[in-house]
């Protein structure tokens, strides 16, 4: 065994002079003997000896061949896709008690699991024999693209194991523990829109179960009824028709006994659905059974039909039996089921039939670790004396606690930490020990071990708090900020000492500890143990009072003595509730003297300095003071201004905000404090904070319009690939030999001319084989674009956008790659940015477009006229951010050179196949014939990966040409944030014409929206936001002009909508603004409007027959009791002060088609039926979590009159379908899906004859083996074209013109929320959409569609913003850390989704007429404008604080634009505070940060 040799120089400037080899080899020789990880990884002993000592978990995890079920998807601990569980012992007493702890393996040090048990998603199910949550997950429709479901299992898995007691084998798991513990806040997913998620977690929950199986330890709450109510409800709708059914959750289900199997569930015989585990009594060494038992025969499971169908068939589906079985479970359910409602049925969860914890960890005893090499090492000290030894001998060593701040430096600050100490295994500074109960009654203080666990913290201040009571209000006001502190996988390692030693000025515990008194206990060998007090700790940014060779070991936190007349609360304002840092976060305590008058204060804020900072102003202002005094709560204000005085241009922005949250939750605080010590009655909503629960909601399940395969609620077919991880995405796939990895080398500069670039010091660094850049292609084809071609592939001379790419570094492996990427030096000459659409404007910085649609008087120009005509008009200004599609999985592509003819094969995470395709053969000069582009699926795409992942093929393919090799590359989330392009952001300037009564007569508006620096999709986004400015509402005068910016941010591009959100929004924002002039009602205003069929749209497309909006508007309004509901948002508003209400419903029509691109509207199939009656399908769509291959093989298995299972789609590939479009504006069902039932016709007219000759029941095989005997070409290649489009631009002739959409997917949403007027808070209370998707092909994909669209919508106008640098025009917001998607909590509080069925009188509607594939309608799109409700809703809730407050809300005198962050909200609620706080802006200051709407 080979010692590893420390960096000989680590740090610039050692310390105490030795170098540090010279200071670590005795430590090494000495102590750190073991270079040897011992490990059990899904159930098997490892040993890793001597690793890479850059690997994270997560590194080691995916370099292993199959586990790539663990996904990287941001690297910054925000998103949870990289989630694993760590099993742990904790042998502290004599009870052994084993944790299951859910971790981001991005961050998590590898170092860490050593000792412990690392399961992933495989080692918890397989396809063949998922665990029940993946199998949950899967049949309740909750893994769509499924990147992000692999870490969404296992977090909830870890949740699962930790609910039960193997003791006493009690299982307990409550709603509200999975709330209040925050057990999902670490956990994203852009697709789903969480409800399904949250079904499949609530059949875990037991609360309701009343003793029956799982005993009760508490009394079970109204909630805890209603929730469990719901699961039974939505388990019995499910399966109606069914009486025994198991709703699956642990124990067994009471209702439905006996099981299937014919025994009790609660029987142990019965099967179990887990794996077989391990009998306690394993050796040592011995290696745990793998879980999955793959000899046994799989089980036929009718719900997830089809599923398995990308894996080799199975012997039992070669046998006509198979076929027969298969065909009946889809014609005719199994069991008796009600026609049209789905039936599903889960295995019974089994919790002591669950992986155990290796017997043989039990008596792991964990020695000194070291490995590493001579650039970077790693200690794993397990004794605090050799932590302190280590420290002296090289003081510069890092610590490393949870890693949660140490690998986001490494990863994104270039931080290098040449010698890296793992503290948390040393038992004196994980461990908090607790005093006994009689101790801890006359406590002075709870002493933490430094590096406890933050979720041990939350639950040691949680039990002390319920033992000692309010004296202990202290660890309260913790634990509230560490519930909303970070994800919780974080928590479930990170530590205080991690906290408190990195100094971030926006810490949320040590504003409390601060505020507390606390003191930290450090040592180190020169002077033993050392007292810091909090107060004193920290001396200015990012830098503490901690010696360099010390470590922090405990905190001492100050209890009060018992009557004290002391409080002590925290607060927390951030952009999104959960998992989001602080923007201010606050700790205050005071304490009064007998006479009510302030003896001691400290008021702490963090967010408001370099440092977390007392405030000593507002101290000094209220100490005498009597406290509950409305002059001391003023005195206090004004010291808090004075305190934090900040600038227009502070670092971080938001300076108005900051001020008044800072405030804000003072003045919240003096009112808390006051009930608190019982000095005055004050209102309770003041106090209050939102709240929010666990998310319930219905989906309308029955679909009269069900057929034998298609209008089913099928499984997306890859979900239990999904759930178990072994869906394979591009990074996913199989090493190759000798495979090369890419790293980008991007401009760090926004605007500038390249000087110079040396790439010198990047090619002799390890693992790297080499460089191209614009040199590496000929000058002519260094140029693409969708549209236009007008953008660089490398950068030449000139940069005009941060991020643009100036060439690539290719290596051995991604990290070295990416790391000779950032050693590329480029010097610049650096130019001033251009970043928003106004400066556009000023600067006249326009690309070519031109557009416009004129109707009625502006046809001649008379537009003067028509508003001559009107009595009432408005003008405005309304502007609309943009969106990361934050898709979950980054652009990966991986180019694979053939060595004959040039071809080369590309696999890419596209939506557009041709594209790619196009662009790779003119880079390497050979025909489009030698280069198949293929893609399996996506890890969703939402419009990101229509024109922009192009270049990532490109690199790839021009590298592997040159080295002969496999090169593949998949972005950072950063990289890719900055390459990708967002949705557009648009501004509107209009005018606006009505009469009196409302009747619109005249709109005029000049549309700009943000291009950014090449022209990719933005006239095409610009010219449907046109098309779609009349909302569903009818104007007979109309002129909008486009106007398409160019500016020095990313190439903006397609996202779900295509412009056609911010149309609308522009059209309801003007609608508002009319009800508001005339005082009239919105809806009304809104009814008086709307279509009738007949009318034309600006463009002269007849509204037709298939005119729903108005029927969606009254069924929703009646089923959401939306007028009851408008009504008591109204009361609510005239009796609150602090937290007002708002309502909206809205509609929506959204055109179906490729709207300026006519060739585009055309699709090919091609289906092969092969002899044994097996169908395989291509076609020109890809599958981006979507459900598209799903729909096109229940279509072709509907066509084709054969079970669903027969048929299968490995991915779509050039090579299979040429000149496909890309995946987009909704219409892959719809051109996809005609051009398969095409090919589908044709087989069928050829098998025809053997129809007849065979009869009516003779499967596909019988047919397929008689036609092929007769030599019947069993192949055919279908298309389809859209007819009836074509609309041409600037024609007015509404007789003659061609529609510009297929057909309109209509919809309508109402949303009703509350806003916490303090801080800009807010959560929806209530959600309902109803959208009429035709005769849906799968409902389930569809709702599934309709919730995440909505969902999405909700992040657009609320919480997602996406700002820019103003100085330097580098984006802001390139993370998760930094830009916020909606998480689990932030979605509607009751979610409820229907589809229009019948009309207004009960009578079904036909959508025969549509001549749409099946009649159904695209989905995709259609609903995410409907999240605007919230938007809208919000509007509402501010303009009545507004009203109350006494601002205005005269339109022109305000503005409310979108996105309704909790700035904007709180700034526009119009109060004192505000006035108050309000920031002069100096001449020539610009703000922080800018939006570039
Ligand atoms: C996605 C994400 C979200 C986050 N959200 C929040 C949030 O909401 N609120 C918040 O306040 N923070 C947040 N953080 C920051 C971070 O998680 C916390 O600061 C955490 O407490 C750090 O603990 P750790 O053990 O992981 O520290 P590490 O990363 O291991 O170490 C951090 C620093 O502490 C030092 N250190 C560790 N242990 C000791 C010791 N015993 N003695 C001396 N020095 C020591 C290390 O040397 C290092 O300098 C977030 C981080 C991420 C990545
Ligand atoms: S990849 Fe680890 S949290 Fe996103
Ligand atoms: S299914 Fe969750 S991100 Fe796609």
């Amino acid at each position: 065994m080979t010692l590893p040799v420390p960096p000989k120089s680590a740090a610039s400037a050692p310390l105490r002079g030795l170098n540090a080899t010279e200071a670590l080899t005795p430590l090494i020789e000495s102590i750190y003997t073991s270079p040897d990880i011992t490990c059990y990884v899904n159930g098997k002993r490892t040993i890793i000896s001597n690793p890479n000592p850059h690997w994270t978990l997560l590194d080691y995890i995916r370099a292993q061949p199959d586990l790539k079920g663990t996904k990287l998807g941001c690297g910054e601990g925000g998103c949870g896709a990289c989630t694993v569980v760590l099993q742990v012992g904790d042998r502290r007493n004599e009870k052994r008690r084993i944790q299951h702890l859910a971790v981001n393996a991005c961050l998590f040090p590898l170092v860490g699991i050593d000792g412990k048990h690392v399961i992933t998603v495989e080692g918890i199910g397989n396809v063949d024999r998922p665990h029940p949550l993946q199998e949950r997950i899967a049949k309740l429709h909750g893994s769509q693209c499924g990147f992000c479901t692999p870490g969404i299992v296992m977090s909830l898995y870890a949740v699962v194991r930790n609910s039960y007691n193997p003791e006493t084998k009690k299982f307990h798991l409550s709603a509200h523990e999975v709330e209040m513990e925050g057990h999902l806040d670490g956990n994203l997913c852009r697709c789903t829109g969480y409800k399904p998620i949250l079904n499949a977690a609530k059949t875990f929950v037991t609360e309701d179960l009343k003793g029956q199986l799982a005993e009760e330890d508490e009394p079970t709450t109204a909630d805890a009824e209603k929730f469990a109510k719901e699961v039974v409800d939505f388990i019995k709708t499910s399966s109606a028709g069914q009486s025994k059914v198991s709703c699956g959750r642990p124990g067994g289900c009471c209702r439905d006994r006996p099981s299937r199997s014919g025994s009790s569930s609660c029987d142990s015989e019965s099967a179990p659905s887990s794996p077989p585990t391990e009998p306690s009594s394993t050796s040592d060494d011995e290696h745990i059974p793998a879980i999955v038992d793959v000899e046994k025969e799989p089980q036929a499971d009718s719900d997830l039909i089809g599923a398995d169908y990308a894996k080799p068939m199975k012997s039992k589906e070669h046998s006509a039996d198979a076929e027969t079985k298969a065909s009946t479970t889809l014609a005719a359910p199994a069991a008796p089921s009600e026609r049209g409602v789905p039936r599903i049925e889960f295995q019974e969860y089994v919790p002591d039939a669950e992986l155990i914890f290796p017997p043989a960890l039990w008596k792991y005893e964990p020695q000194p670790l070291c490995y590493g090499n001579d650039k970077k090492i790693w200690f794993r000290p397990t004794k605090l004396e050799h932590l302190v030894e280590l420290k002296d001998a090289y003081p510069s060593a890092k610590l490393v606690g949870g890693a949660s701040e140490v690998q986001v430096e490494v990863r994104f600050k270039n931080s290098d930490f040449a010698v890296s100490v793992y503290v948390s295994d040393i038992a004196d500074l994980k461990h908090t020990i607790l005093p006994s109960d009689a101790d801890l009654e006359n406590a002075k203080e709870l002493v933490v071990a430094a590096n406890t666990p933050l979720t041990e913290l939350e639950a040691i201040c949680k039990g002390v708090y319920a033992k000692l009571g309010k004296r202990a209000m202290v660890l309260e006001a913790l634990r509230k900020q560490l519930r909303y502190f970070a994800g919780r996988q974080i928590r479930n390692v990170a530590s205080l000492a991690g906290n408190i030693a990195t100094a971030s000025p926006i810490s949320d515990a040590n504003p409390v500890l601060i505020a507390a008194g606390a003191t930290l206990e450090a040592v180190n060998k020169q002077d033993g143990s050392v007292d810091l007090p909090m107060s004193k700790f920290f001396l200015a940014y990012r830098t503490t009072a901690l010696p360099a060779d010390a470590a922090i070991t405990r905190i001492h936190i100050p209890i009060p003595a018992k009557d004290t007349r002391e409080v002590l609360k925290a607060y927390k304002q951030a952009r999104r509730k959960d998992d989001d840092i602080a923007i201010v976060t606050a700790a205050f305590r005071i304490r009064l003297d007998a006479q009510d008058c302030v003896e001691d204060a400290s008021i702490v804020y963090g967010g408001m300095a370099p440092t977390t900072k007392e405030s000593p102003k507002t101290q000094a202002a209220i100490l005498g003071k009597p406290w509950f005094h409305s002059e001391t709560l003023d005195a206090a204000l004004g010291g808090l201004l004075e305190d934090y005085n900040l600038p227009y241009e502070v670092p971080g922005g938001m300076a108005d905000y900051r001020k008044t949250l800072t405030l804000s939750v003072f003045f919240r605080f003096w009112h808390e404090s006051g009930v608190e010590l019982g000095l005055g009655h004050v209102d309770e909503q003041v106090v209050d904070e939102i709240h929010r629960s666990i998310s319930s909601g219905t989906r309308d399940d029955y679909n009269p319009y069900e057929q034998r395969v298609v209008g089913k609620q099928v499984v997306h077919l890859s979900a239990l690939k999904q759930c178990t991880g072994e869906a394979e995405y591009i990074d996913d796939m199989p090493r190759l030999d000798r495979e090369l990895f890419g790293g980008l080398v991007m401009s760090s500069k926004a605007h500038a001319n390249i000087i110079s670039v040396d790439w010198e010091p990047a090619l002799a660094m390890p693992g790297v084989v080499g460089y191209i850049d614009k040199n590496s292609i000929p000058a002519d084809v260094n140029v693409w674009g969708s549209i236009k071609k007008d953008e660089l592939f490398f950068a030449n001379g000139k940069i005009l956008s941060h991020g643009q790419v100036i060439g690539m570094v290719y290596a051995d492996t991604a990290l070295e790659a990416q790391a000779a990427a950032r050693a590329v030096k480029v010097e610049y000459e650096v130019l001033k940015p251009i970043l928003t659409i106004d400066e556009a404007i000023a600067a006249n910085s326009f690309f070519p477009h031109g557009k416009n649609l004129r109707k009625g008087l502006a046809i001649d120009d008379k537009m003067d006229e028509a508003f001559a005509q009107c009595e009432r008009i408005f003008e405005g200004t309304t502007r609309m951010g943009g969106q990361e599609h934050f898709y979950l999985e980054t652009n990966a592509a991986l180019s694979i050179p053939s060595g004959e003819d040039g071809a080369v094969e590309v696999w890419s995470s596209t939506q557009n196949t041709m594209e790619t395709q196009e662009f790779v053969s003119s880079v390497l000069g050979v025909p489009s014939n030698r280069i198949n582009c293929r893609v399996k699926r996506m890890g969703g795409g939402f419009g990101g990966k229509e024109s922009r992942s192009v270049p990532f093929a490109v690199y790839t393919a021009i590298a592997a040409r040159k080295e002969k090799r496999p090169v593949r590359i998949m972005l950072n989330r950063d990289e890719d944030m900055l390459l990708s392009g967002q949705r557009h952001p648009f501004q509107a300037r209009w005018k606006v014409g009505v009469s009196n009564e409302g009747k619109l007569l005249a709109l005029k508006a000049d549309v700009y929206n943000n291009g950014g620096f090449s022209q990719d999709m933005s006239g095409a986004v610009m010219d449907r936001c046109l098309t779609h400015l009349d909302n569903s509402y009818e104007c007979p005068n109309v002129f909008l002009r486009a106007n398409v910016c160019r500016t020095n941010i990313h190439s903006n591009t397609a996202y779900r909508g295509f412009g056609a959100p911010q149309g609308m929004y522009f059209a309801e924002t003007i609608m508002y603004n009319i009800a508001e002039g005339l005082g009239m009602d919105i809806d009304s205003l809104r009814q008086k409007n709307l279509y009738n069929i007949g009318q034309h749209t600006p463009f002269f497309q007849r509204i037709d027959e298939d005119w729903h909006v108005p029927m969606l508007l009254h069924q929703l309004s009646k089923s959401s009791d939306y007028e009851k509901r408008k009504s008591a948002v109204q009361s609510f508003n005239k009796t609150n002060h602090w937290k007002k209400r708002g309502i909206a419903l809205i509609p929506c029509k959204f055109g179906l088609s490729f709207a300026t691109a006519l060739h585009l509207n055309q699709a090919a199939a091609y289906i092969k039926i092969y002899a044994d009656g097996s169908v395989l399908l291509h076609h020109g769509g890809t599958e981006m979590g979507q459900g598209l291959y799903t729909k096109m093989c229940q279509i072709a298995a509907q066509e084709l009159g054969t079970p669903l299972d027969s048929i299968y789609t490995q991915d779509s590939q050039t090579y299979q379908i040429a000149n496909a479009s890309p995946t987009a504006a909704s219409s892959g069902s719809d051109l996809n899906g005609m051009a398969v039932k095409n090919a589908c016709d044709q087989i069928n007219e050829r098998l025809a004859p053997y129809r007849e000759k065979l009869g009516p029941d003779a499967k596909l095989k019988e047919l397929a083996h008689a036609a092929y005997i007769d030599r019947v070409n069993l192949a055919a290649n279908g298309f389809w074209k859209m007819p009836k489009v074509g609309y041409t631009w600037g024609d007015t002739n509404w007789e003659t013109v061609k529609p510009m959409y297929y057909y309109w997917t209509q919809g309508a949403a109402a949303s009703e929320v509350e806003l916490d007027l303090l801080t800009g808070d807010h959560t929806v209370l209530r959600s309902d959409i109803m959208m009429d998707v035709g005769n849906s092909i799968n409902p389930a994909i569809d709702y599934g569609q309709i919730e995440g669209a909505f969902i999405q919508g909700q992040g657009l106008f609320t919480i997602e913003e996406t700002l820019w640098h103003t100085a330097s025009g580098q984006l802001f917001t390139k993370g998760p850390g930094t830009y916020k998607i909606p998480g689990f909590s932030d979605i509607p509080q009751i979610f409820n989704a229907s589809m229009l069925r019948t009309d207004n009188n009960g009578k079904p509607l036909s959508w025969n007429h549509l001549r749409s594939v099946q009649s159904s309608k695209g989905i995709g799109e259609p609903p995410l404008f409907l999240g605007s409700t919230v938007f809208f809703a919000l509007r509402e809730a501010v303009k009545a604080a507004r009203e109350m407050n006494g601002a205005t809300t005269v339109p022109g005198e305000w503005n409310f634009d979108s996105p309704s962050t909790c700035e904007r909200l709180r700034l526009a609620v119009g109060d004192d505070l505000i006035k108050r706080a309000a920031t002069v802006k100096k001449k020539g200051e610009m703000p922080f940060l800018t939006a570039v709407a």
